[in-house]
């Protein structure tokens, strides 16, 4: 049976007060709407249907690399309404997810609980059962069985005692959305087409509603103003953080732990606090974050110990090398094994080889560096004369004193030795000196100059 999922995204969000459409107001550094995406995609839905109203056009170019069937509500004149649009492009046959563009957390395994339950059932839901359900559309059952869901503003004072409530996620089969949906009406408190009226009719045909609970409370939460952003940021933190432990991670803090994307990792895995990780990265075993670093689309191998306050984008970093602190590893950084690379220390677009060392105030930009050579402290490689990008090649053991610039495009030899201080613009040969400064001036006994008596 194919399975459709229908997300409903039309609503305006007026409540984040925001230029940003709400559904693209970002999750652990993913728009809201992108975890639906995402979660529909793994359970391997056949075709995706997203419902835009306000903000239509930016909301599209957001996703404009995804397979997503687009339909416009220009009105926004109920759940009902808002399905019933997206009938024209509706498989006859089949089954849908209606899901929320809001609701961003659902996950993969409750779906699956709906969409078994609900088989030949024809219909089901996820309900959830609250302490405080005010506002929510209630389960109204009888001998068990659901009888309708009725709306806070419509129900009654003893309906509205009712704590199970209707979280708006559906499995609902596509013929019968093309039978029951055109019946709707608004004929109700809010004037509106209520997708919920579709339970009386599933009654009426004789048929049962199924439901199951979210696996976990937090994935059926909609996101209406920035306090529930917030809070549901934590609770998805939270709940990565878990996952992430149960594999043998030593979050110290998970309080304060953020994953914005993937990250793999090996044993024995330590991460401080504060630490950001975005996009996707791997951990090799006995890896360690010190406290406040960021570290994007980088893959850092087994025994390397990164000091706090450094930050990665797009590096990979060798076995038991040691980084920072306060190290910046910039796109095309390649680290191999037993590197050192200390505070203040910038690479970018530069491969660092076995056991070579910069350890102090150092930029290292289109860059080659051998195996066993030591950069010092202050040494730069001029790598851009205002128009072009050149390139320093450094062999293997080589030795750059102190306070060096390497204008490239330049080569040091392997074995080769520059002298602290020295600006090098011609290639340094194997195992020779190059030393470029001035003699050292001495004026005995200089008098330095005396403040002036007024
Ligand atoms: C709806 C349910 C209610 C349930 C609650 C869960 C109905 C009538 N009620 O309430 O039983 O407890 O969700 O949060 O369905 N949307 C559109 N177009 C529209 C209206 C809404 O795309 O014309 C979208 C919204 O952007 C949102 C979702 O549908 O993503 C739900 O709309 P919302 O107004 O939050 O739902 P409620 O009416 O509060
Ligand atoms: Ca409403």
């Amino acid at each position: 049976m194919s399975t459709t999922v229908i997300i409903l995204a039309a609503g305006k969000g007026t409540r984040m007060r925001s230029q940003l459409p709400k559904v693209l107001q970002p999750l652990a550094g993913r728009p809201l709407l992108g975890h639906v995406i995402d979660t529909a995609q793994k359970i391997k839905a056949d075709n995706i249907i997203t419902i835009y109203g306000h903000g239509g056009d930016r909301v599209q170019a957001a996703f404009s690399d995804q397979k997503i069937t687009w339909v416009e509500q220009a009105e926004q004149l109920g759940t009902g309404h808002a399905v019933k649009v997206t009938l024209p492009v509706l498989p006859k046959d089949g089954i849908s997810l209606i899901l929320s563009g809001d609701v961003p957390c659902i996950s993969q395994t409750t779906l699956q609980n709906l969409l078994a339950t609900t088989q030949d059932k024809g219909i089901g839901l996820v309900t959830l059962t609250l302490s405080d359900a005010t506002g929510y559309g209630r389960i109204v059952r009888e001998h068990g069985q659901i009888q309708a869901i009725v709306e806070h503003k419509d129900a009654s004072d003893e309906q509205r005692q009712i704590k199970e409530i209707n979280t708006g996620i559906y499995a609902v089969s596509n013929a019968k959305l093309h039978e029951w949906l055109p019946k709707l009406s608004n004929n109700n408190a809010q004037g509106e087409y209520y997708l919920t009226d579709i339970v009386a009719m599933a009654l009426a045909d004789g048929m049962t509603v199924a439901s199951v609970e979210p696996e976990q409370a937090f994935e059926v939460e909609g996101v209406n103003d920035r306090v529930q952003l917030a809070t549901l940021e934590r609770q998805y933190q939270a709940d990565q953080a878990k996952k992430l432990m149960q594999q043998g991670v030593h979050i110290i803090d998970p309080s304060r732990f953020d994953l914005r994307g993937t990250l793999k990792v090996g044993q024995d895995v330590r991460i401080d606090i504060n630490v950001i990780i975005e996009g996707n990265c791997e951990f090799g075993d006995d890896v360690e974050i010190g406290a406040g670093c960021v570290i994007k689309n980088t893959t850092i191998a087994a025994g390397t110990k990164v000091q706090p306050y450094s930050i990665f984008d797009n590096a990979v970093i060798g076995e038991n090398t040691q980084i920072g602190p306060f190290a910046r590893l910039r796109p095309g950084a390649k680290l191999a094994a037993e590197v050192h690379i200390g505070n203040f220390v910038e690479v970018k677009n530069s491969s660092i080889g076995l056991g070579s060392k910069a350890n102090h105030f150092t930029y290292l930009g289109d860059a080659e560096v051998g195996a066993g050579s030591n950069i010092g402290a202050g040494t730069i490689t001029c790598n851009y004369d205002g128009a072009n990008k050149f390139k320093t090649i450094i062999g293997d053991n080589a030795f750059i004193g102190s306070n060096s610039s390497l204008v490239a495009p330049v080569q040091i030899g392997n074995g080769a030795t520059v002298g602290a201080g020295s600006t090098i613009t011609r290639d340094v040969a194997e195992n020779s000196l190059a030393v470029e400064r001035s003699k050292q001036f001495v004026k005995e006994n200089y008098p330095r100059p005396q403040k002036i008596k007024k």
